[in-house]
Formats: structure tokens, C-alpha cells, sequence
């Protein structure tokens, strides 16, 4: 049977764009919350502002990513259904914010997120909060492995992208867990970019072209992991991860839900199927997206859509009526 004889219906390019009002809305619910030094408020608001978005979409999204646990989160926490409920059932991830900390202290980079997949596609990682991770573009397919050291990874890289090692440069977020990585990152000759927070947009620049980051590597967060691996998917990069539990207890929690520690997923394992949609909106200004700005009585947006069936990135600027927003 063909899938548009199948009875079960499928995420399809409408619904992708219809999602990017949602990742919209929440960027310009968080704007006023910009360098203003409270990022739970600004998180609130793009929590507020996805979830009412979601609510008019014809779908039925199981959130697989989301706020964190029902009790902890009282919306779009991990198990909740969103969407009208007609229209396919789909795996949901979403990040209202990636990079509250960076929203809240006006700095670039921070951006608003939902992945999309076939239902039951997309791995519930949730139980552990860390993920180790190494993201390329194309030309690190079956070049790059997580198991090899970095350096070795650094060379072939360069080799395959036909550059030289001084010109490769590697984003890691920069945190005390990283000294030894970048250290190591440096000594093989190749440069670093250190994130302050935010490896979701650093891991899409590196599987893009023409942008100046070539890797991004190292432990960030799980849920962020799968959101990037439906990106990374539909651009034909490298991913791989590996859950890293920060004790014993959080093994054997991750254990009990099914995950495999010391295991290395490839991203195809984080999302099991091609027909993914990543949907980002820039919240703040950075090198993948600009952030919300008020353009007089516009609020003008810079969102990108990638479908993983075709490969296809979108970038859609919009100009939101402000006195809609007021
Ligand atoms: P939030 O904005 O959701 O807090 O996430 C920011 C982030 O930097 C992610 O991009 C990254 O994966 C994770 O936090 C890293 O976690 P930590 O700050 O604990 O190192």
C-alpha cells in the first residue's frame, strides 16, 4: 500500500508551515523579555504563546520533548497531547526557547524550536538529561566517528571538506565538563567556537554550508540531541549521541525506560523515520537566523522550515501587524 493509500495520515508540508505560527508566536511572546534578566518569565511566555499556537493546529502531537515532567511543568510537559486532534498523529518535540539564559541577558543565538515525526518515531530520551554529541555536515558521513578521538575526527574532517586543520573550527559549549575537549580541539591545530548556551543553532550551522562552524561537539542537553537530530536528518549530516547519566540512579531510570547506555545512536536512531520537520524561529539575533525585531508597527520574524522527505530548507520572513500583539 502506498502511503497515500494508507488509512493512517502522515505530517505533510502544510502542517509544517501551519507549525511555524507556533515557533513565531513564541519568539515575539518572549521579545519583551529580551536582556531583561529573567528568563523564566521570558520561557512562561513562550511557553504560554506555542501552546495556545498548537492548540489551532489540525493534528494530534504527542509531546515526546517538551517542558520536562507533568508535575514539574504545567504545560506542554512530556505525554501531553496538543493540537485540535484532527488531522495525522505525529511525534512532537519543542523547545519554546533554546537559550533562555541567553534571551534573558540579550545575547545572540537564542531561537524557538519544534520537531515533528511520524508517531512513535521519535526516541523519549528524557530520562537522562545529557547527551554527548558530534554533529557534521555532509562531508563528515562515514569520516567522523564520537568513538575516535577529536583530533583524528578534526583531521579527517579537514581532509574531506578539503581545507586546511587550522581552518576548522569546532563549537562546544563552553562549560568546566569541556576543558580536556577543547584543549584537545586546540593542540590538533583546529579553532574554537565556545557557546555560551545554545547547541542546537551551533549543531545546525555545522551541518549547513558556506557557515563558519564545521563540527559541534560535546555533552548538552538530550532533548535538544533528538530536536537536532530531525534537523540533521533532513540536511544529510552526521549526527551521533551518547546518553551520558550524571549518576547510578539516572542509569537506571534511562535503563528502565529502554534506553542503552554506552551505546552510540546514530541521528536515525534518535528519529526513526524520514518524514521529520524541523521548525526554528530566530529569538534573538544570531548566524542562522535574525531574531524578532519591531520594524514601526510591524514585528517582523526570521523562521526556517526543513522537511526531511526533500531535504528542502526554508526560510520564511514574516511582518506581524504589532497592534495584533499589543
Ligand atoms: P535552555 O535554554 O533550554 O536552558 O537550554 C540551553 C542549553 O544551552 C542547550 O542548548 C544545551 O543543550 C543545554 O542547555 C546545556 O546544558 P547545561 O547548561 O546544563 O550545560
Amino acid at each position: 500500500m502506498t502511503e497515500s493509500e494508507s488509512p493512517i495520515q502522515h505530517p505533510d508540508r502544510n502542517l509544517a508551515l501551519e507549525l511555524v505560527r507556533a515557533t513565531e508566536a513564541a519568539a515575539i511572546r518572549a521579545y519583551p523579555f529580551i536582556g531583561k534578566g529573567d528568563k523564566n518569565a521570558a520561557d512562561m511566555a513562550a511557553v504560554d504563546a506555542m501552546r495556545a499556537f498548537l492548540g489551532t493546529v489540525n493534528f494530534e502531537g504527542l509531546v515526546v520533548i517538551g517542558e520536562g515532567e507533568k508535575d514539574n511543568a504545567p504545560m506542554l510537559f512530556n505525554g501531553e497531547v496538543v493540537g485540535t486532534g484532527n488531522g495525522p498523529k505525529c511525534d512532537i518535540a519543542v523547545d519554546p526557547i533554546d537559550g533562555t539564559s541567553l534571551t534573558a541577558a540579550g545575547r545572540q543565538n537564542a531561537l524557538s524550536v519544534i520537531a515533528v515525526s511520524d508517531r512513535g518515531t521519535m526516541l523519549d530520551a528524557s530520562s537522562i538529561f545529557y547527551m554527548n554529541k558530534l554533529v557534521t555536515g555532509a562531508a563528515g558521513v562515514g569520516v567522523c566517528d564520537i568513538r575516535k578521538p577529536i583530533g583524528e575526527n578534526i583531521k579527517a574532517l579537514a581532509k574531506a571538506k578539503n581545507k586546511q586543520v587550522s581552518e576548522i573550527v569546532v563549537a562546544v559549549l563552553d562549560r568546566p565538563r569541556h576543558e580536556d575537549l577543547i584543549r584537545e580541539i586546540r593542540e590538533a591545530g583546529a579553532g574554537t567556537r565556545l557557546l555560551l548556551d545554545g547547541d542546537v543553532a551551533a549543531s545546525i550551522h555545522a551541518a549547513s554550508y558556506g557557515t563558519r562552524i564545521d563540527m559541534c561537539v560535546g555533552i548538552g542537553g538530550s532533548p535538544e540531541g533528538v530536536v537536532t537530530a530531525c534537523a540533521i536528518t533532513a540536511m544529510g549530516g552526521l549526527m551521533q549521541g551518547i546518553l551520558m547519566p550524571r549518576d547510578e540512579q539516572e542509569s537506571k531510570r534511562g535503563i528502565d525506560s529502554g534506553l542503552k547506555m554506552d551505546y552510540v545512536y546514530e541521528a536515525t536512531e534518535l528519529v526513526r523515520s524520514d518524514n521529520t520537520f524541523f521548525i526554528a524561529t530566530g529569538v534573538t539575533d544570531g548566524g542562522l537566523l535574525q531574531g524578532v525585531k519591531r520594524k514601526g508597527p510591524v514585528i517582523r520574524t526570521e523562521s526556517m522550515v526543513i522537511r526531511g522527505r526533500s531535504g528542502t530548507i526554508r526560510r520564511i520572513f514574516a511582518d506581524h501587524h504589532a497592534s495584533r500583539w499589543a
